[in-house]
């Protein structure tokens, strides 16, 4: 059976990462699943093996981890036919920084920002030498509204959304693509993960993991670098985009600004 490309799916053992794995694998791609827990992979590799017939590995691996990050790089370095990486798995928190136990900051870094990092440096050498690749990253409406909750969580979103940018610039014309994806508040298991169950929330901001995996699907299909599902007015962003690239260039200057002297 012909294939659209091996996908590489971070975090796909529950949530927005399984619906992903789902979407693309109906879609044509053989699959890799990752996640820590083995037995919730291997259940959803049978259920799409089974349904779309696709080939699907499980590697069931810690990426906040050295050990399970190596492995998960050398599996995207080592096959010559990554078509696609869905940088997925994190995790957050609502607890205000100077309640927050630095072990947990430490491994919401390392997962949020480290490993998507790592795992986007080890996927681009293959996909840029073939002129042909996606990567997606998930990062949260938190990388704009950095206020509404844990500091270290919304900034780790920011950093997703800045990289996929930096990276957008430096991959023009090469043939990759790099999508952010900016999610809202979504029905899934994050929620109580947090201990912040879902119920607590208006439940008129809340979306379904289903449609939101599919409009960040369909935002990628349009060529979107930056898609926000829960945006109803794009032209906001456009102009947010467009101040932040003026600002950009009234920078460079080689005296300090009149008020500073
Ligand atoms: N839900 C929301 O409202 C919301 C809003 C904005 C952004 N997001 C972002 O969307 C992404 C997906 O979140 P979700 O809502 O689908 O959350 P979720 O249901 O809690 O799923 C998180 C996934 O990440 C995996 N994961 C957690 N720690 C991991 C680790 N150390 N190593 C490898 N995998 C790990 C989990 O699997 P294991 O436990 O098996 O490892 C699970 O598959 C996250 O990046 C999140 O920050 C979510």
């Amino acid at each position: 059976m012909s294939t659209k490309g091996y996908a590489v799916v971070t975090g796909a053992s529950a949530g927005m990462g399984a619906l992903f794995a789902q979407r693309l694998a109906r879609d044509g791609h053989d699959l890799a699943l990752v996640a820590r827990n083995g037995a919730a992979l291997e259940a959803l590799a049978a259920r799409l093996r089974a349904d779309t017939g696709r080939s699907v590995d499980v590697v069931a691996a810690d990426l906040a981890s050295e050990d399970g990050l190596r492995r998960v790089e050398d599996l995207l370095r080592g096959r010559g036919d990554v078509a696609m990486l869905v940088n997925n798995a994190g995790v957050g928190s609502m607890r205000p920084l100077l309640d927050s136990d630095a072990g947990e900051l430490t491994r919401m870094i390392a997962l949020n920002v480290t490993a998507l990092t790592r795992l986007t440096h080890a996927a681009l050498p293959g996909m840029v030498a073939r002129g042909a690749g996606t990567i997606v990253n998930v990062s949260s409406i938190v990388a704009i509204a950095t206020e509404m909750m844990n500091g270290v969580y919304g900034a780790s979103k920011s950093y997703v959304l800045a990289f996929t940018q930096a990276l957008q610039h430096e991959l023009a014309g090469k043939g990759v693509r790099v999508q952010a994806v900016l999610p809202g508040v979504t029905a899934t298991g994050f929620w109580d993960t947090l201990g912040h169950p879902l119920a607590r929330l208006p439940a008129d901001w809340i979306m379904d993991a289903g449609e939101l995996v599919d409009a960040a699907l369909a935002g990628l299909r349009r060529g979107e670098a930056v898609t926000i599902p829960g945006l109803h007015a794009p032209e906001r962003w456009d102009a947010h985009e467009a101040s932040r690239r003026a600002l950009a260039t009234l920078f460079g200057n080689a005296r300090p600004a009149a008020r500073y002297r």
